[in-house]
């Protein structure tokens, strides 16, 4: 599939045709919570977290939700530099409501000089719980670098600057949950969690640093697209359409991509709840091969 980027003005007709596309941020997303903490401008926008407010946006403009169900959905996002601690800033799909559906990555900050984490985290029907943690193998405050979510009925991949960090399979037939049939938009976030997020709590957010400020850009999307009205969502981005997503040749990682997953795993993996006997007492069914 062809990529047209920027294609705002055209916008209505990369939606027809499904496209990827690169949109002006204020044309495709709104703040859904404190607009005066979300600077838009171009094709980038700034999220900034002080003492009175976060702030979350969303793909939503006019009236029209942008939804969506398996695709591939990719921001550039330069993180909170120096102390940072105490802040998470997320990139995420969700569903709406408490029974939503959810794919995250989350950025826990740290105090200057330490590196942050990435939390990922998958929700289905309102069930979370399902969270790796990764350190990366560069400093994510002092350039942009890409985060990607790919996504079909077989597995949620999350990626960094094109590398897998984490595949989520589909283990429904072992009785698994598996995200697939509620339509998400796409949102990003910036709050404070100095109850948990650097070094388990212990680190507490220097207000005398904020504003913190974040950067999200050149966001793309190639995916299903779904209106609020659609019933049968599954339906609607069945296999029979023949999106790229269904390809047997991503059916499943290519021999490249496992190797840096594994590579990935050794060397920057720090928590995997699939491994945390202390937690469950008995392992989510999805961890059991
Ligand atoms: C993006 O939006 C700004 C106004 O917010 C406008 O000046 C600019 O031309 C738009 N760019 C594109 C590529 O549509
Ligand atoms: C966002 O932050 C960057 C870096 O501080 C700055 O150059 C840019 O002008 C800001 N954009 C907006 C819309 O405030
Ligand atoms: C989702 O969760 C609700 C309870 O919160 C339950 O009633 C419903 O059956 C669940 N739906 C599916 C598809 O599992
Ligand atoms: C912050 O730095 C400490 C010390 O290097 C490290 O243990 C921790 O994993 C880092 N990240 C977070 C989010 O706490
Ligand atoms: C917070 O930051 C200020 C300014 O850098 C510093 O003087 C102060 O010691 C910091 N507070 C804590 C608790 O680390």
């Amino acid at each position: 599939m062809a990529q047209h980027c920027p294609l705002t003005s055209l916008m209505s007709l990369a939606m027809l045709l499904n496209a990827a596309f690169c949109a002006n941020f204020s044309d495709f997303f709104q703040p859904l919570w404190a607009p005066d903490h979300i600077a838009t401008e171009g094709d980038h926008i700034n999220l900034s977290l002080d003492t009175v407010s976060g702030n979350v946006w969303f793909s939503y403009n006019l009236d029209d939700f942008y939804l969506y169900l398996f695709g591939k959905a990719s921001m550039q996002i330069k993180l909170v530099e120096g102390d940072s601690a105490g802040t998470v800033t997320a990139f995420y799909m969700s569903s709406e409501g408490p029974n939503r559906d959810e794919l995250d990555f989350e950025y826990l900050g740290n105090v200057s000089g330490e590196p942050y984490l990435v939390q990922t985290n998958v929700y289905v029907n309102g069930s979370g719980n399902r969270e790796q943690r990764h350190s990366l193998w560069f400093d994510p405050t002092l350039d942009f670098h890409t985060y990607s979510l790919f996504w079909n009925r077989r597995y949620i991949v999350f990626l960094v600057n094109g590398i897998p960090i984490r595949v989520f399979a589909n283990k429904e037939e072992n009785g698994g949950i598996y995200p697939k049939s509620q339509a998400m938009s796409i949102r990003g976030s910036m709050w404070n969690a100095d109850d948990w997020a650097t070094q388990g709590g212990r680190v507490k957010t220097n207000w005398s640093h904020s504003p913190f400020v974040a950067t999200f850009r050149s966001f793309e999307i190639d995916a299903c697209e779904l209106s609020p009205e659609t019933d049968d969502v599954e339906a609607e981005c069945a296999v029979s359409r023949h999106f790229w997503w269904d390809k047997p040749s991503v059916r499943e990682l290519n021999r490249h991509q496992s190797h840096q997953l594994k590579w990935v795993r050794r060397k920057h993996m720090v928590y995997d709840y699939c491994k945390d006997v202390a937690r469950f007492t008995e392992l989510p069914r999805e961890c059991i091969n």
